[in-house]
């Protein structure tokens, strides 16, 4: 049985498991979890994970296919998904039938079962703003349970499986509402200058969103990165306000009541920024970035990600939360 993660994780770091085990149907779960007698862990697309050491168990690859339209009216069609799908073809096959509601997020690495997990996000969309509903399995009872969009709690780059069913359910199946109804959104900067005048092609919008995440961020198949390592902290307007008045020129965006900063920005004035230290490093053109130069293990890396962590807090008193599921 294949045991080599290396091919399974877009850091391609180099570690072992008990054997990798790929699931096509539900029937495959039910199966798989009647005999199982050792630890699992389910990944999708490997684009969200570092492993710091080889794993003692097997590793469930989910491989359940397909894009079924399952309801449509003059306005609306709802999508059903399987989890195993990659979510790029998703996004593609979404714009191919001028379907709106993902094409800014276009080009995001990693499964369509992994998308609400931790509620991916790019360019002023997250994939909630969609989601109509899941099917999982609940992997102690061996249930199949559906999940609506208000069950989930949604948040930045966080979601109910994250939380207090962390690790409890195997998603197999993603419901998408998608909107016959031109609604592009612009509010990024770059988008709207990419894209130009507005536009009744959703494609137009995720093509320009390929150029621009090409333009930005490292190619897995390059140069192995798991794209963001942090998420973007968030912190209170009364921390913000003296954070601004001695750096006037921080990055920052609004999130209601509170203030989020651009993890990129404060690693880049610790001077980071395309830094290459031992096999490991941060991107050239983005310094939130983490990358692996060819031989990196699992616990350099770490290692370095605790070391920007250490600098920012050091000089900017803010906490970085690792974005990637450190195994
Ligand atoms: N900046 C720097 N130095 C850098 C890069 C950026 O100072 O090296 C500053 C700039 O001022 C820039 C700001 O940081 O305006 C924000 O940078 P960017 O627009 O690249 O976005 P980000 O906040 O770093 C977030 C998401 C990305 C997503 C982009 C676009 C997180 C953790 N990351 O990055 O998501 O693609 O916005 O919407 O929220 C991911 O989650 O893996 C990911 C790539």
């Amino acid at each position: 049985m294949e045991t080599n993660l290396k091919p399974h994780n877009t850091f391609g770091i180099q570690a072992q498991c008990k054997g990798i085990i790929r699931l096509y149907s539900e029937q495959d779960i039910f199966e798989f979890l009647l005999r199982q007698d050792s630890q699992y862990l389910v990944l999708g697309g490997g684009s969200n994970v570092l492993f710091r050491s080889d794993y003692d168990g097997f590793i469930l690859k989910n491989e359940i296919k397909g894009i079924e339209i399952i309801d449509e009216d003059e306005k609306a069609l709802l999508v059903k998904v399987g989890a195993g799908e990659i979510w790029h073809s998703l996004v593609m096959w979404s714009v191919g039938h001028n379907l709106w509601g993902l094409e800014n997020l276009a080009l995001i690495p990693g499964s369509v079962g992994a998308a609400p997990i931790q509620n991916i996000g790019a360019y002023g969309v997250e994939q909630n703003k969609c989601f109509h509903s899941l099917n999982a399995i609940d992997l102690e009872q061996g249930t199949t349970r559906t999940f609506y969009n208000e069950e989930c709690n949604f948040g930045y780059r966080d979601s109910i499986f994250k939380q207090a069913e962390k690790g409890k359910f195997l998603i197999t199946h993603v419901c998408y509402l998608l909107s016959k109804i031109p609604n592009p959104v612009l509010s990024y900067g770059d988008v709207a200058s990419e894209v130009g005048s507005s536009t009744d092609r959703s494609e137009v919008i995720a093509e320009a969103v390929i150029r621009i995440r090409k333009n930005k961020l490292p190619n897995p198949a390059e140069i192995g990165n798991s794209g963001s390592f942090f998420k973007n902290p968030i912190i209170s307007k009364e921390e913000f306000e003296p954070l601004q008045a001695l750096y006037p020129g921080i990055a920052f965006y609004a999130a209601g009541a509170q203030v989020k900063l651009a993890a990129a920005w404060l690693i880049d004035q610790c001077g980071f920024k395309g830094i290459v230290d031992g096999n490991t490093g941060t991107y050239k053109k983005q310094a939130l970035v983490i990358v692996n130069h060819g031989a990196a293990t699992g616990k350099e890396i770490f290692a370095f990600a605790q070391k920007i962590q250490q600098a920012v807090k050091d000089r900017f008193g803010v906490v970085l939360e690792m974005e990637v599921n450190v195994v």
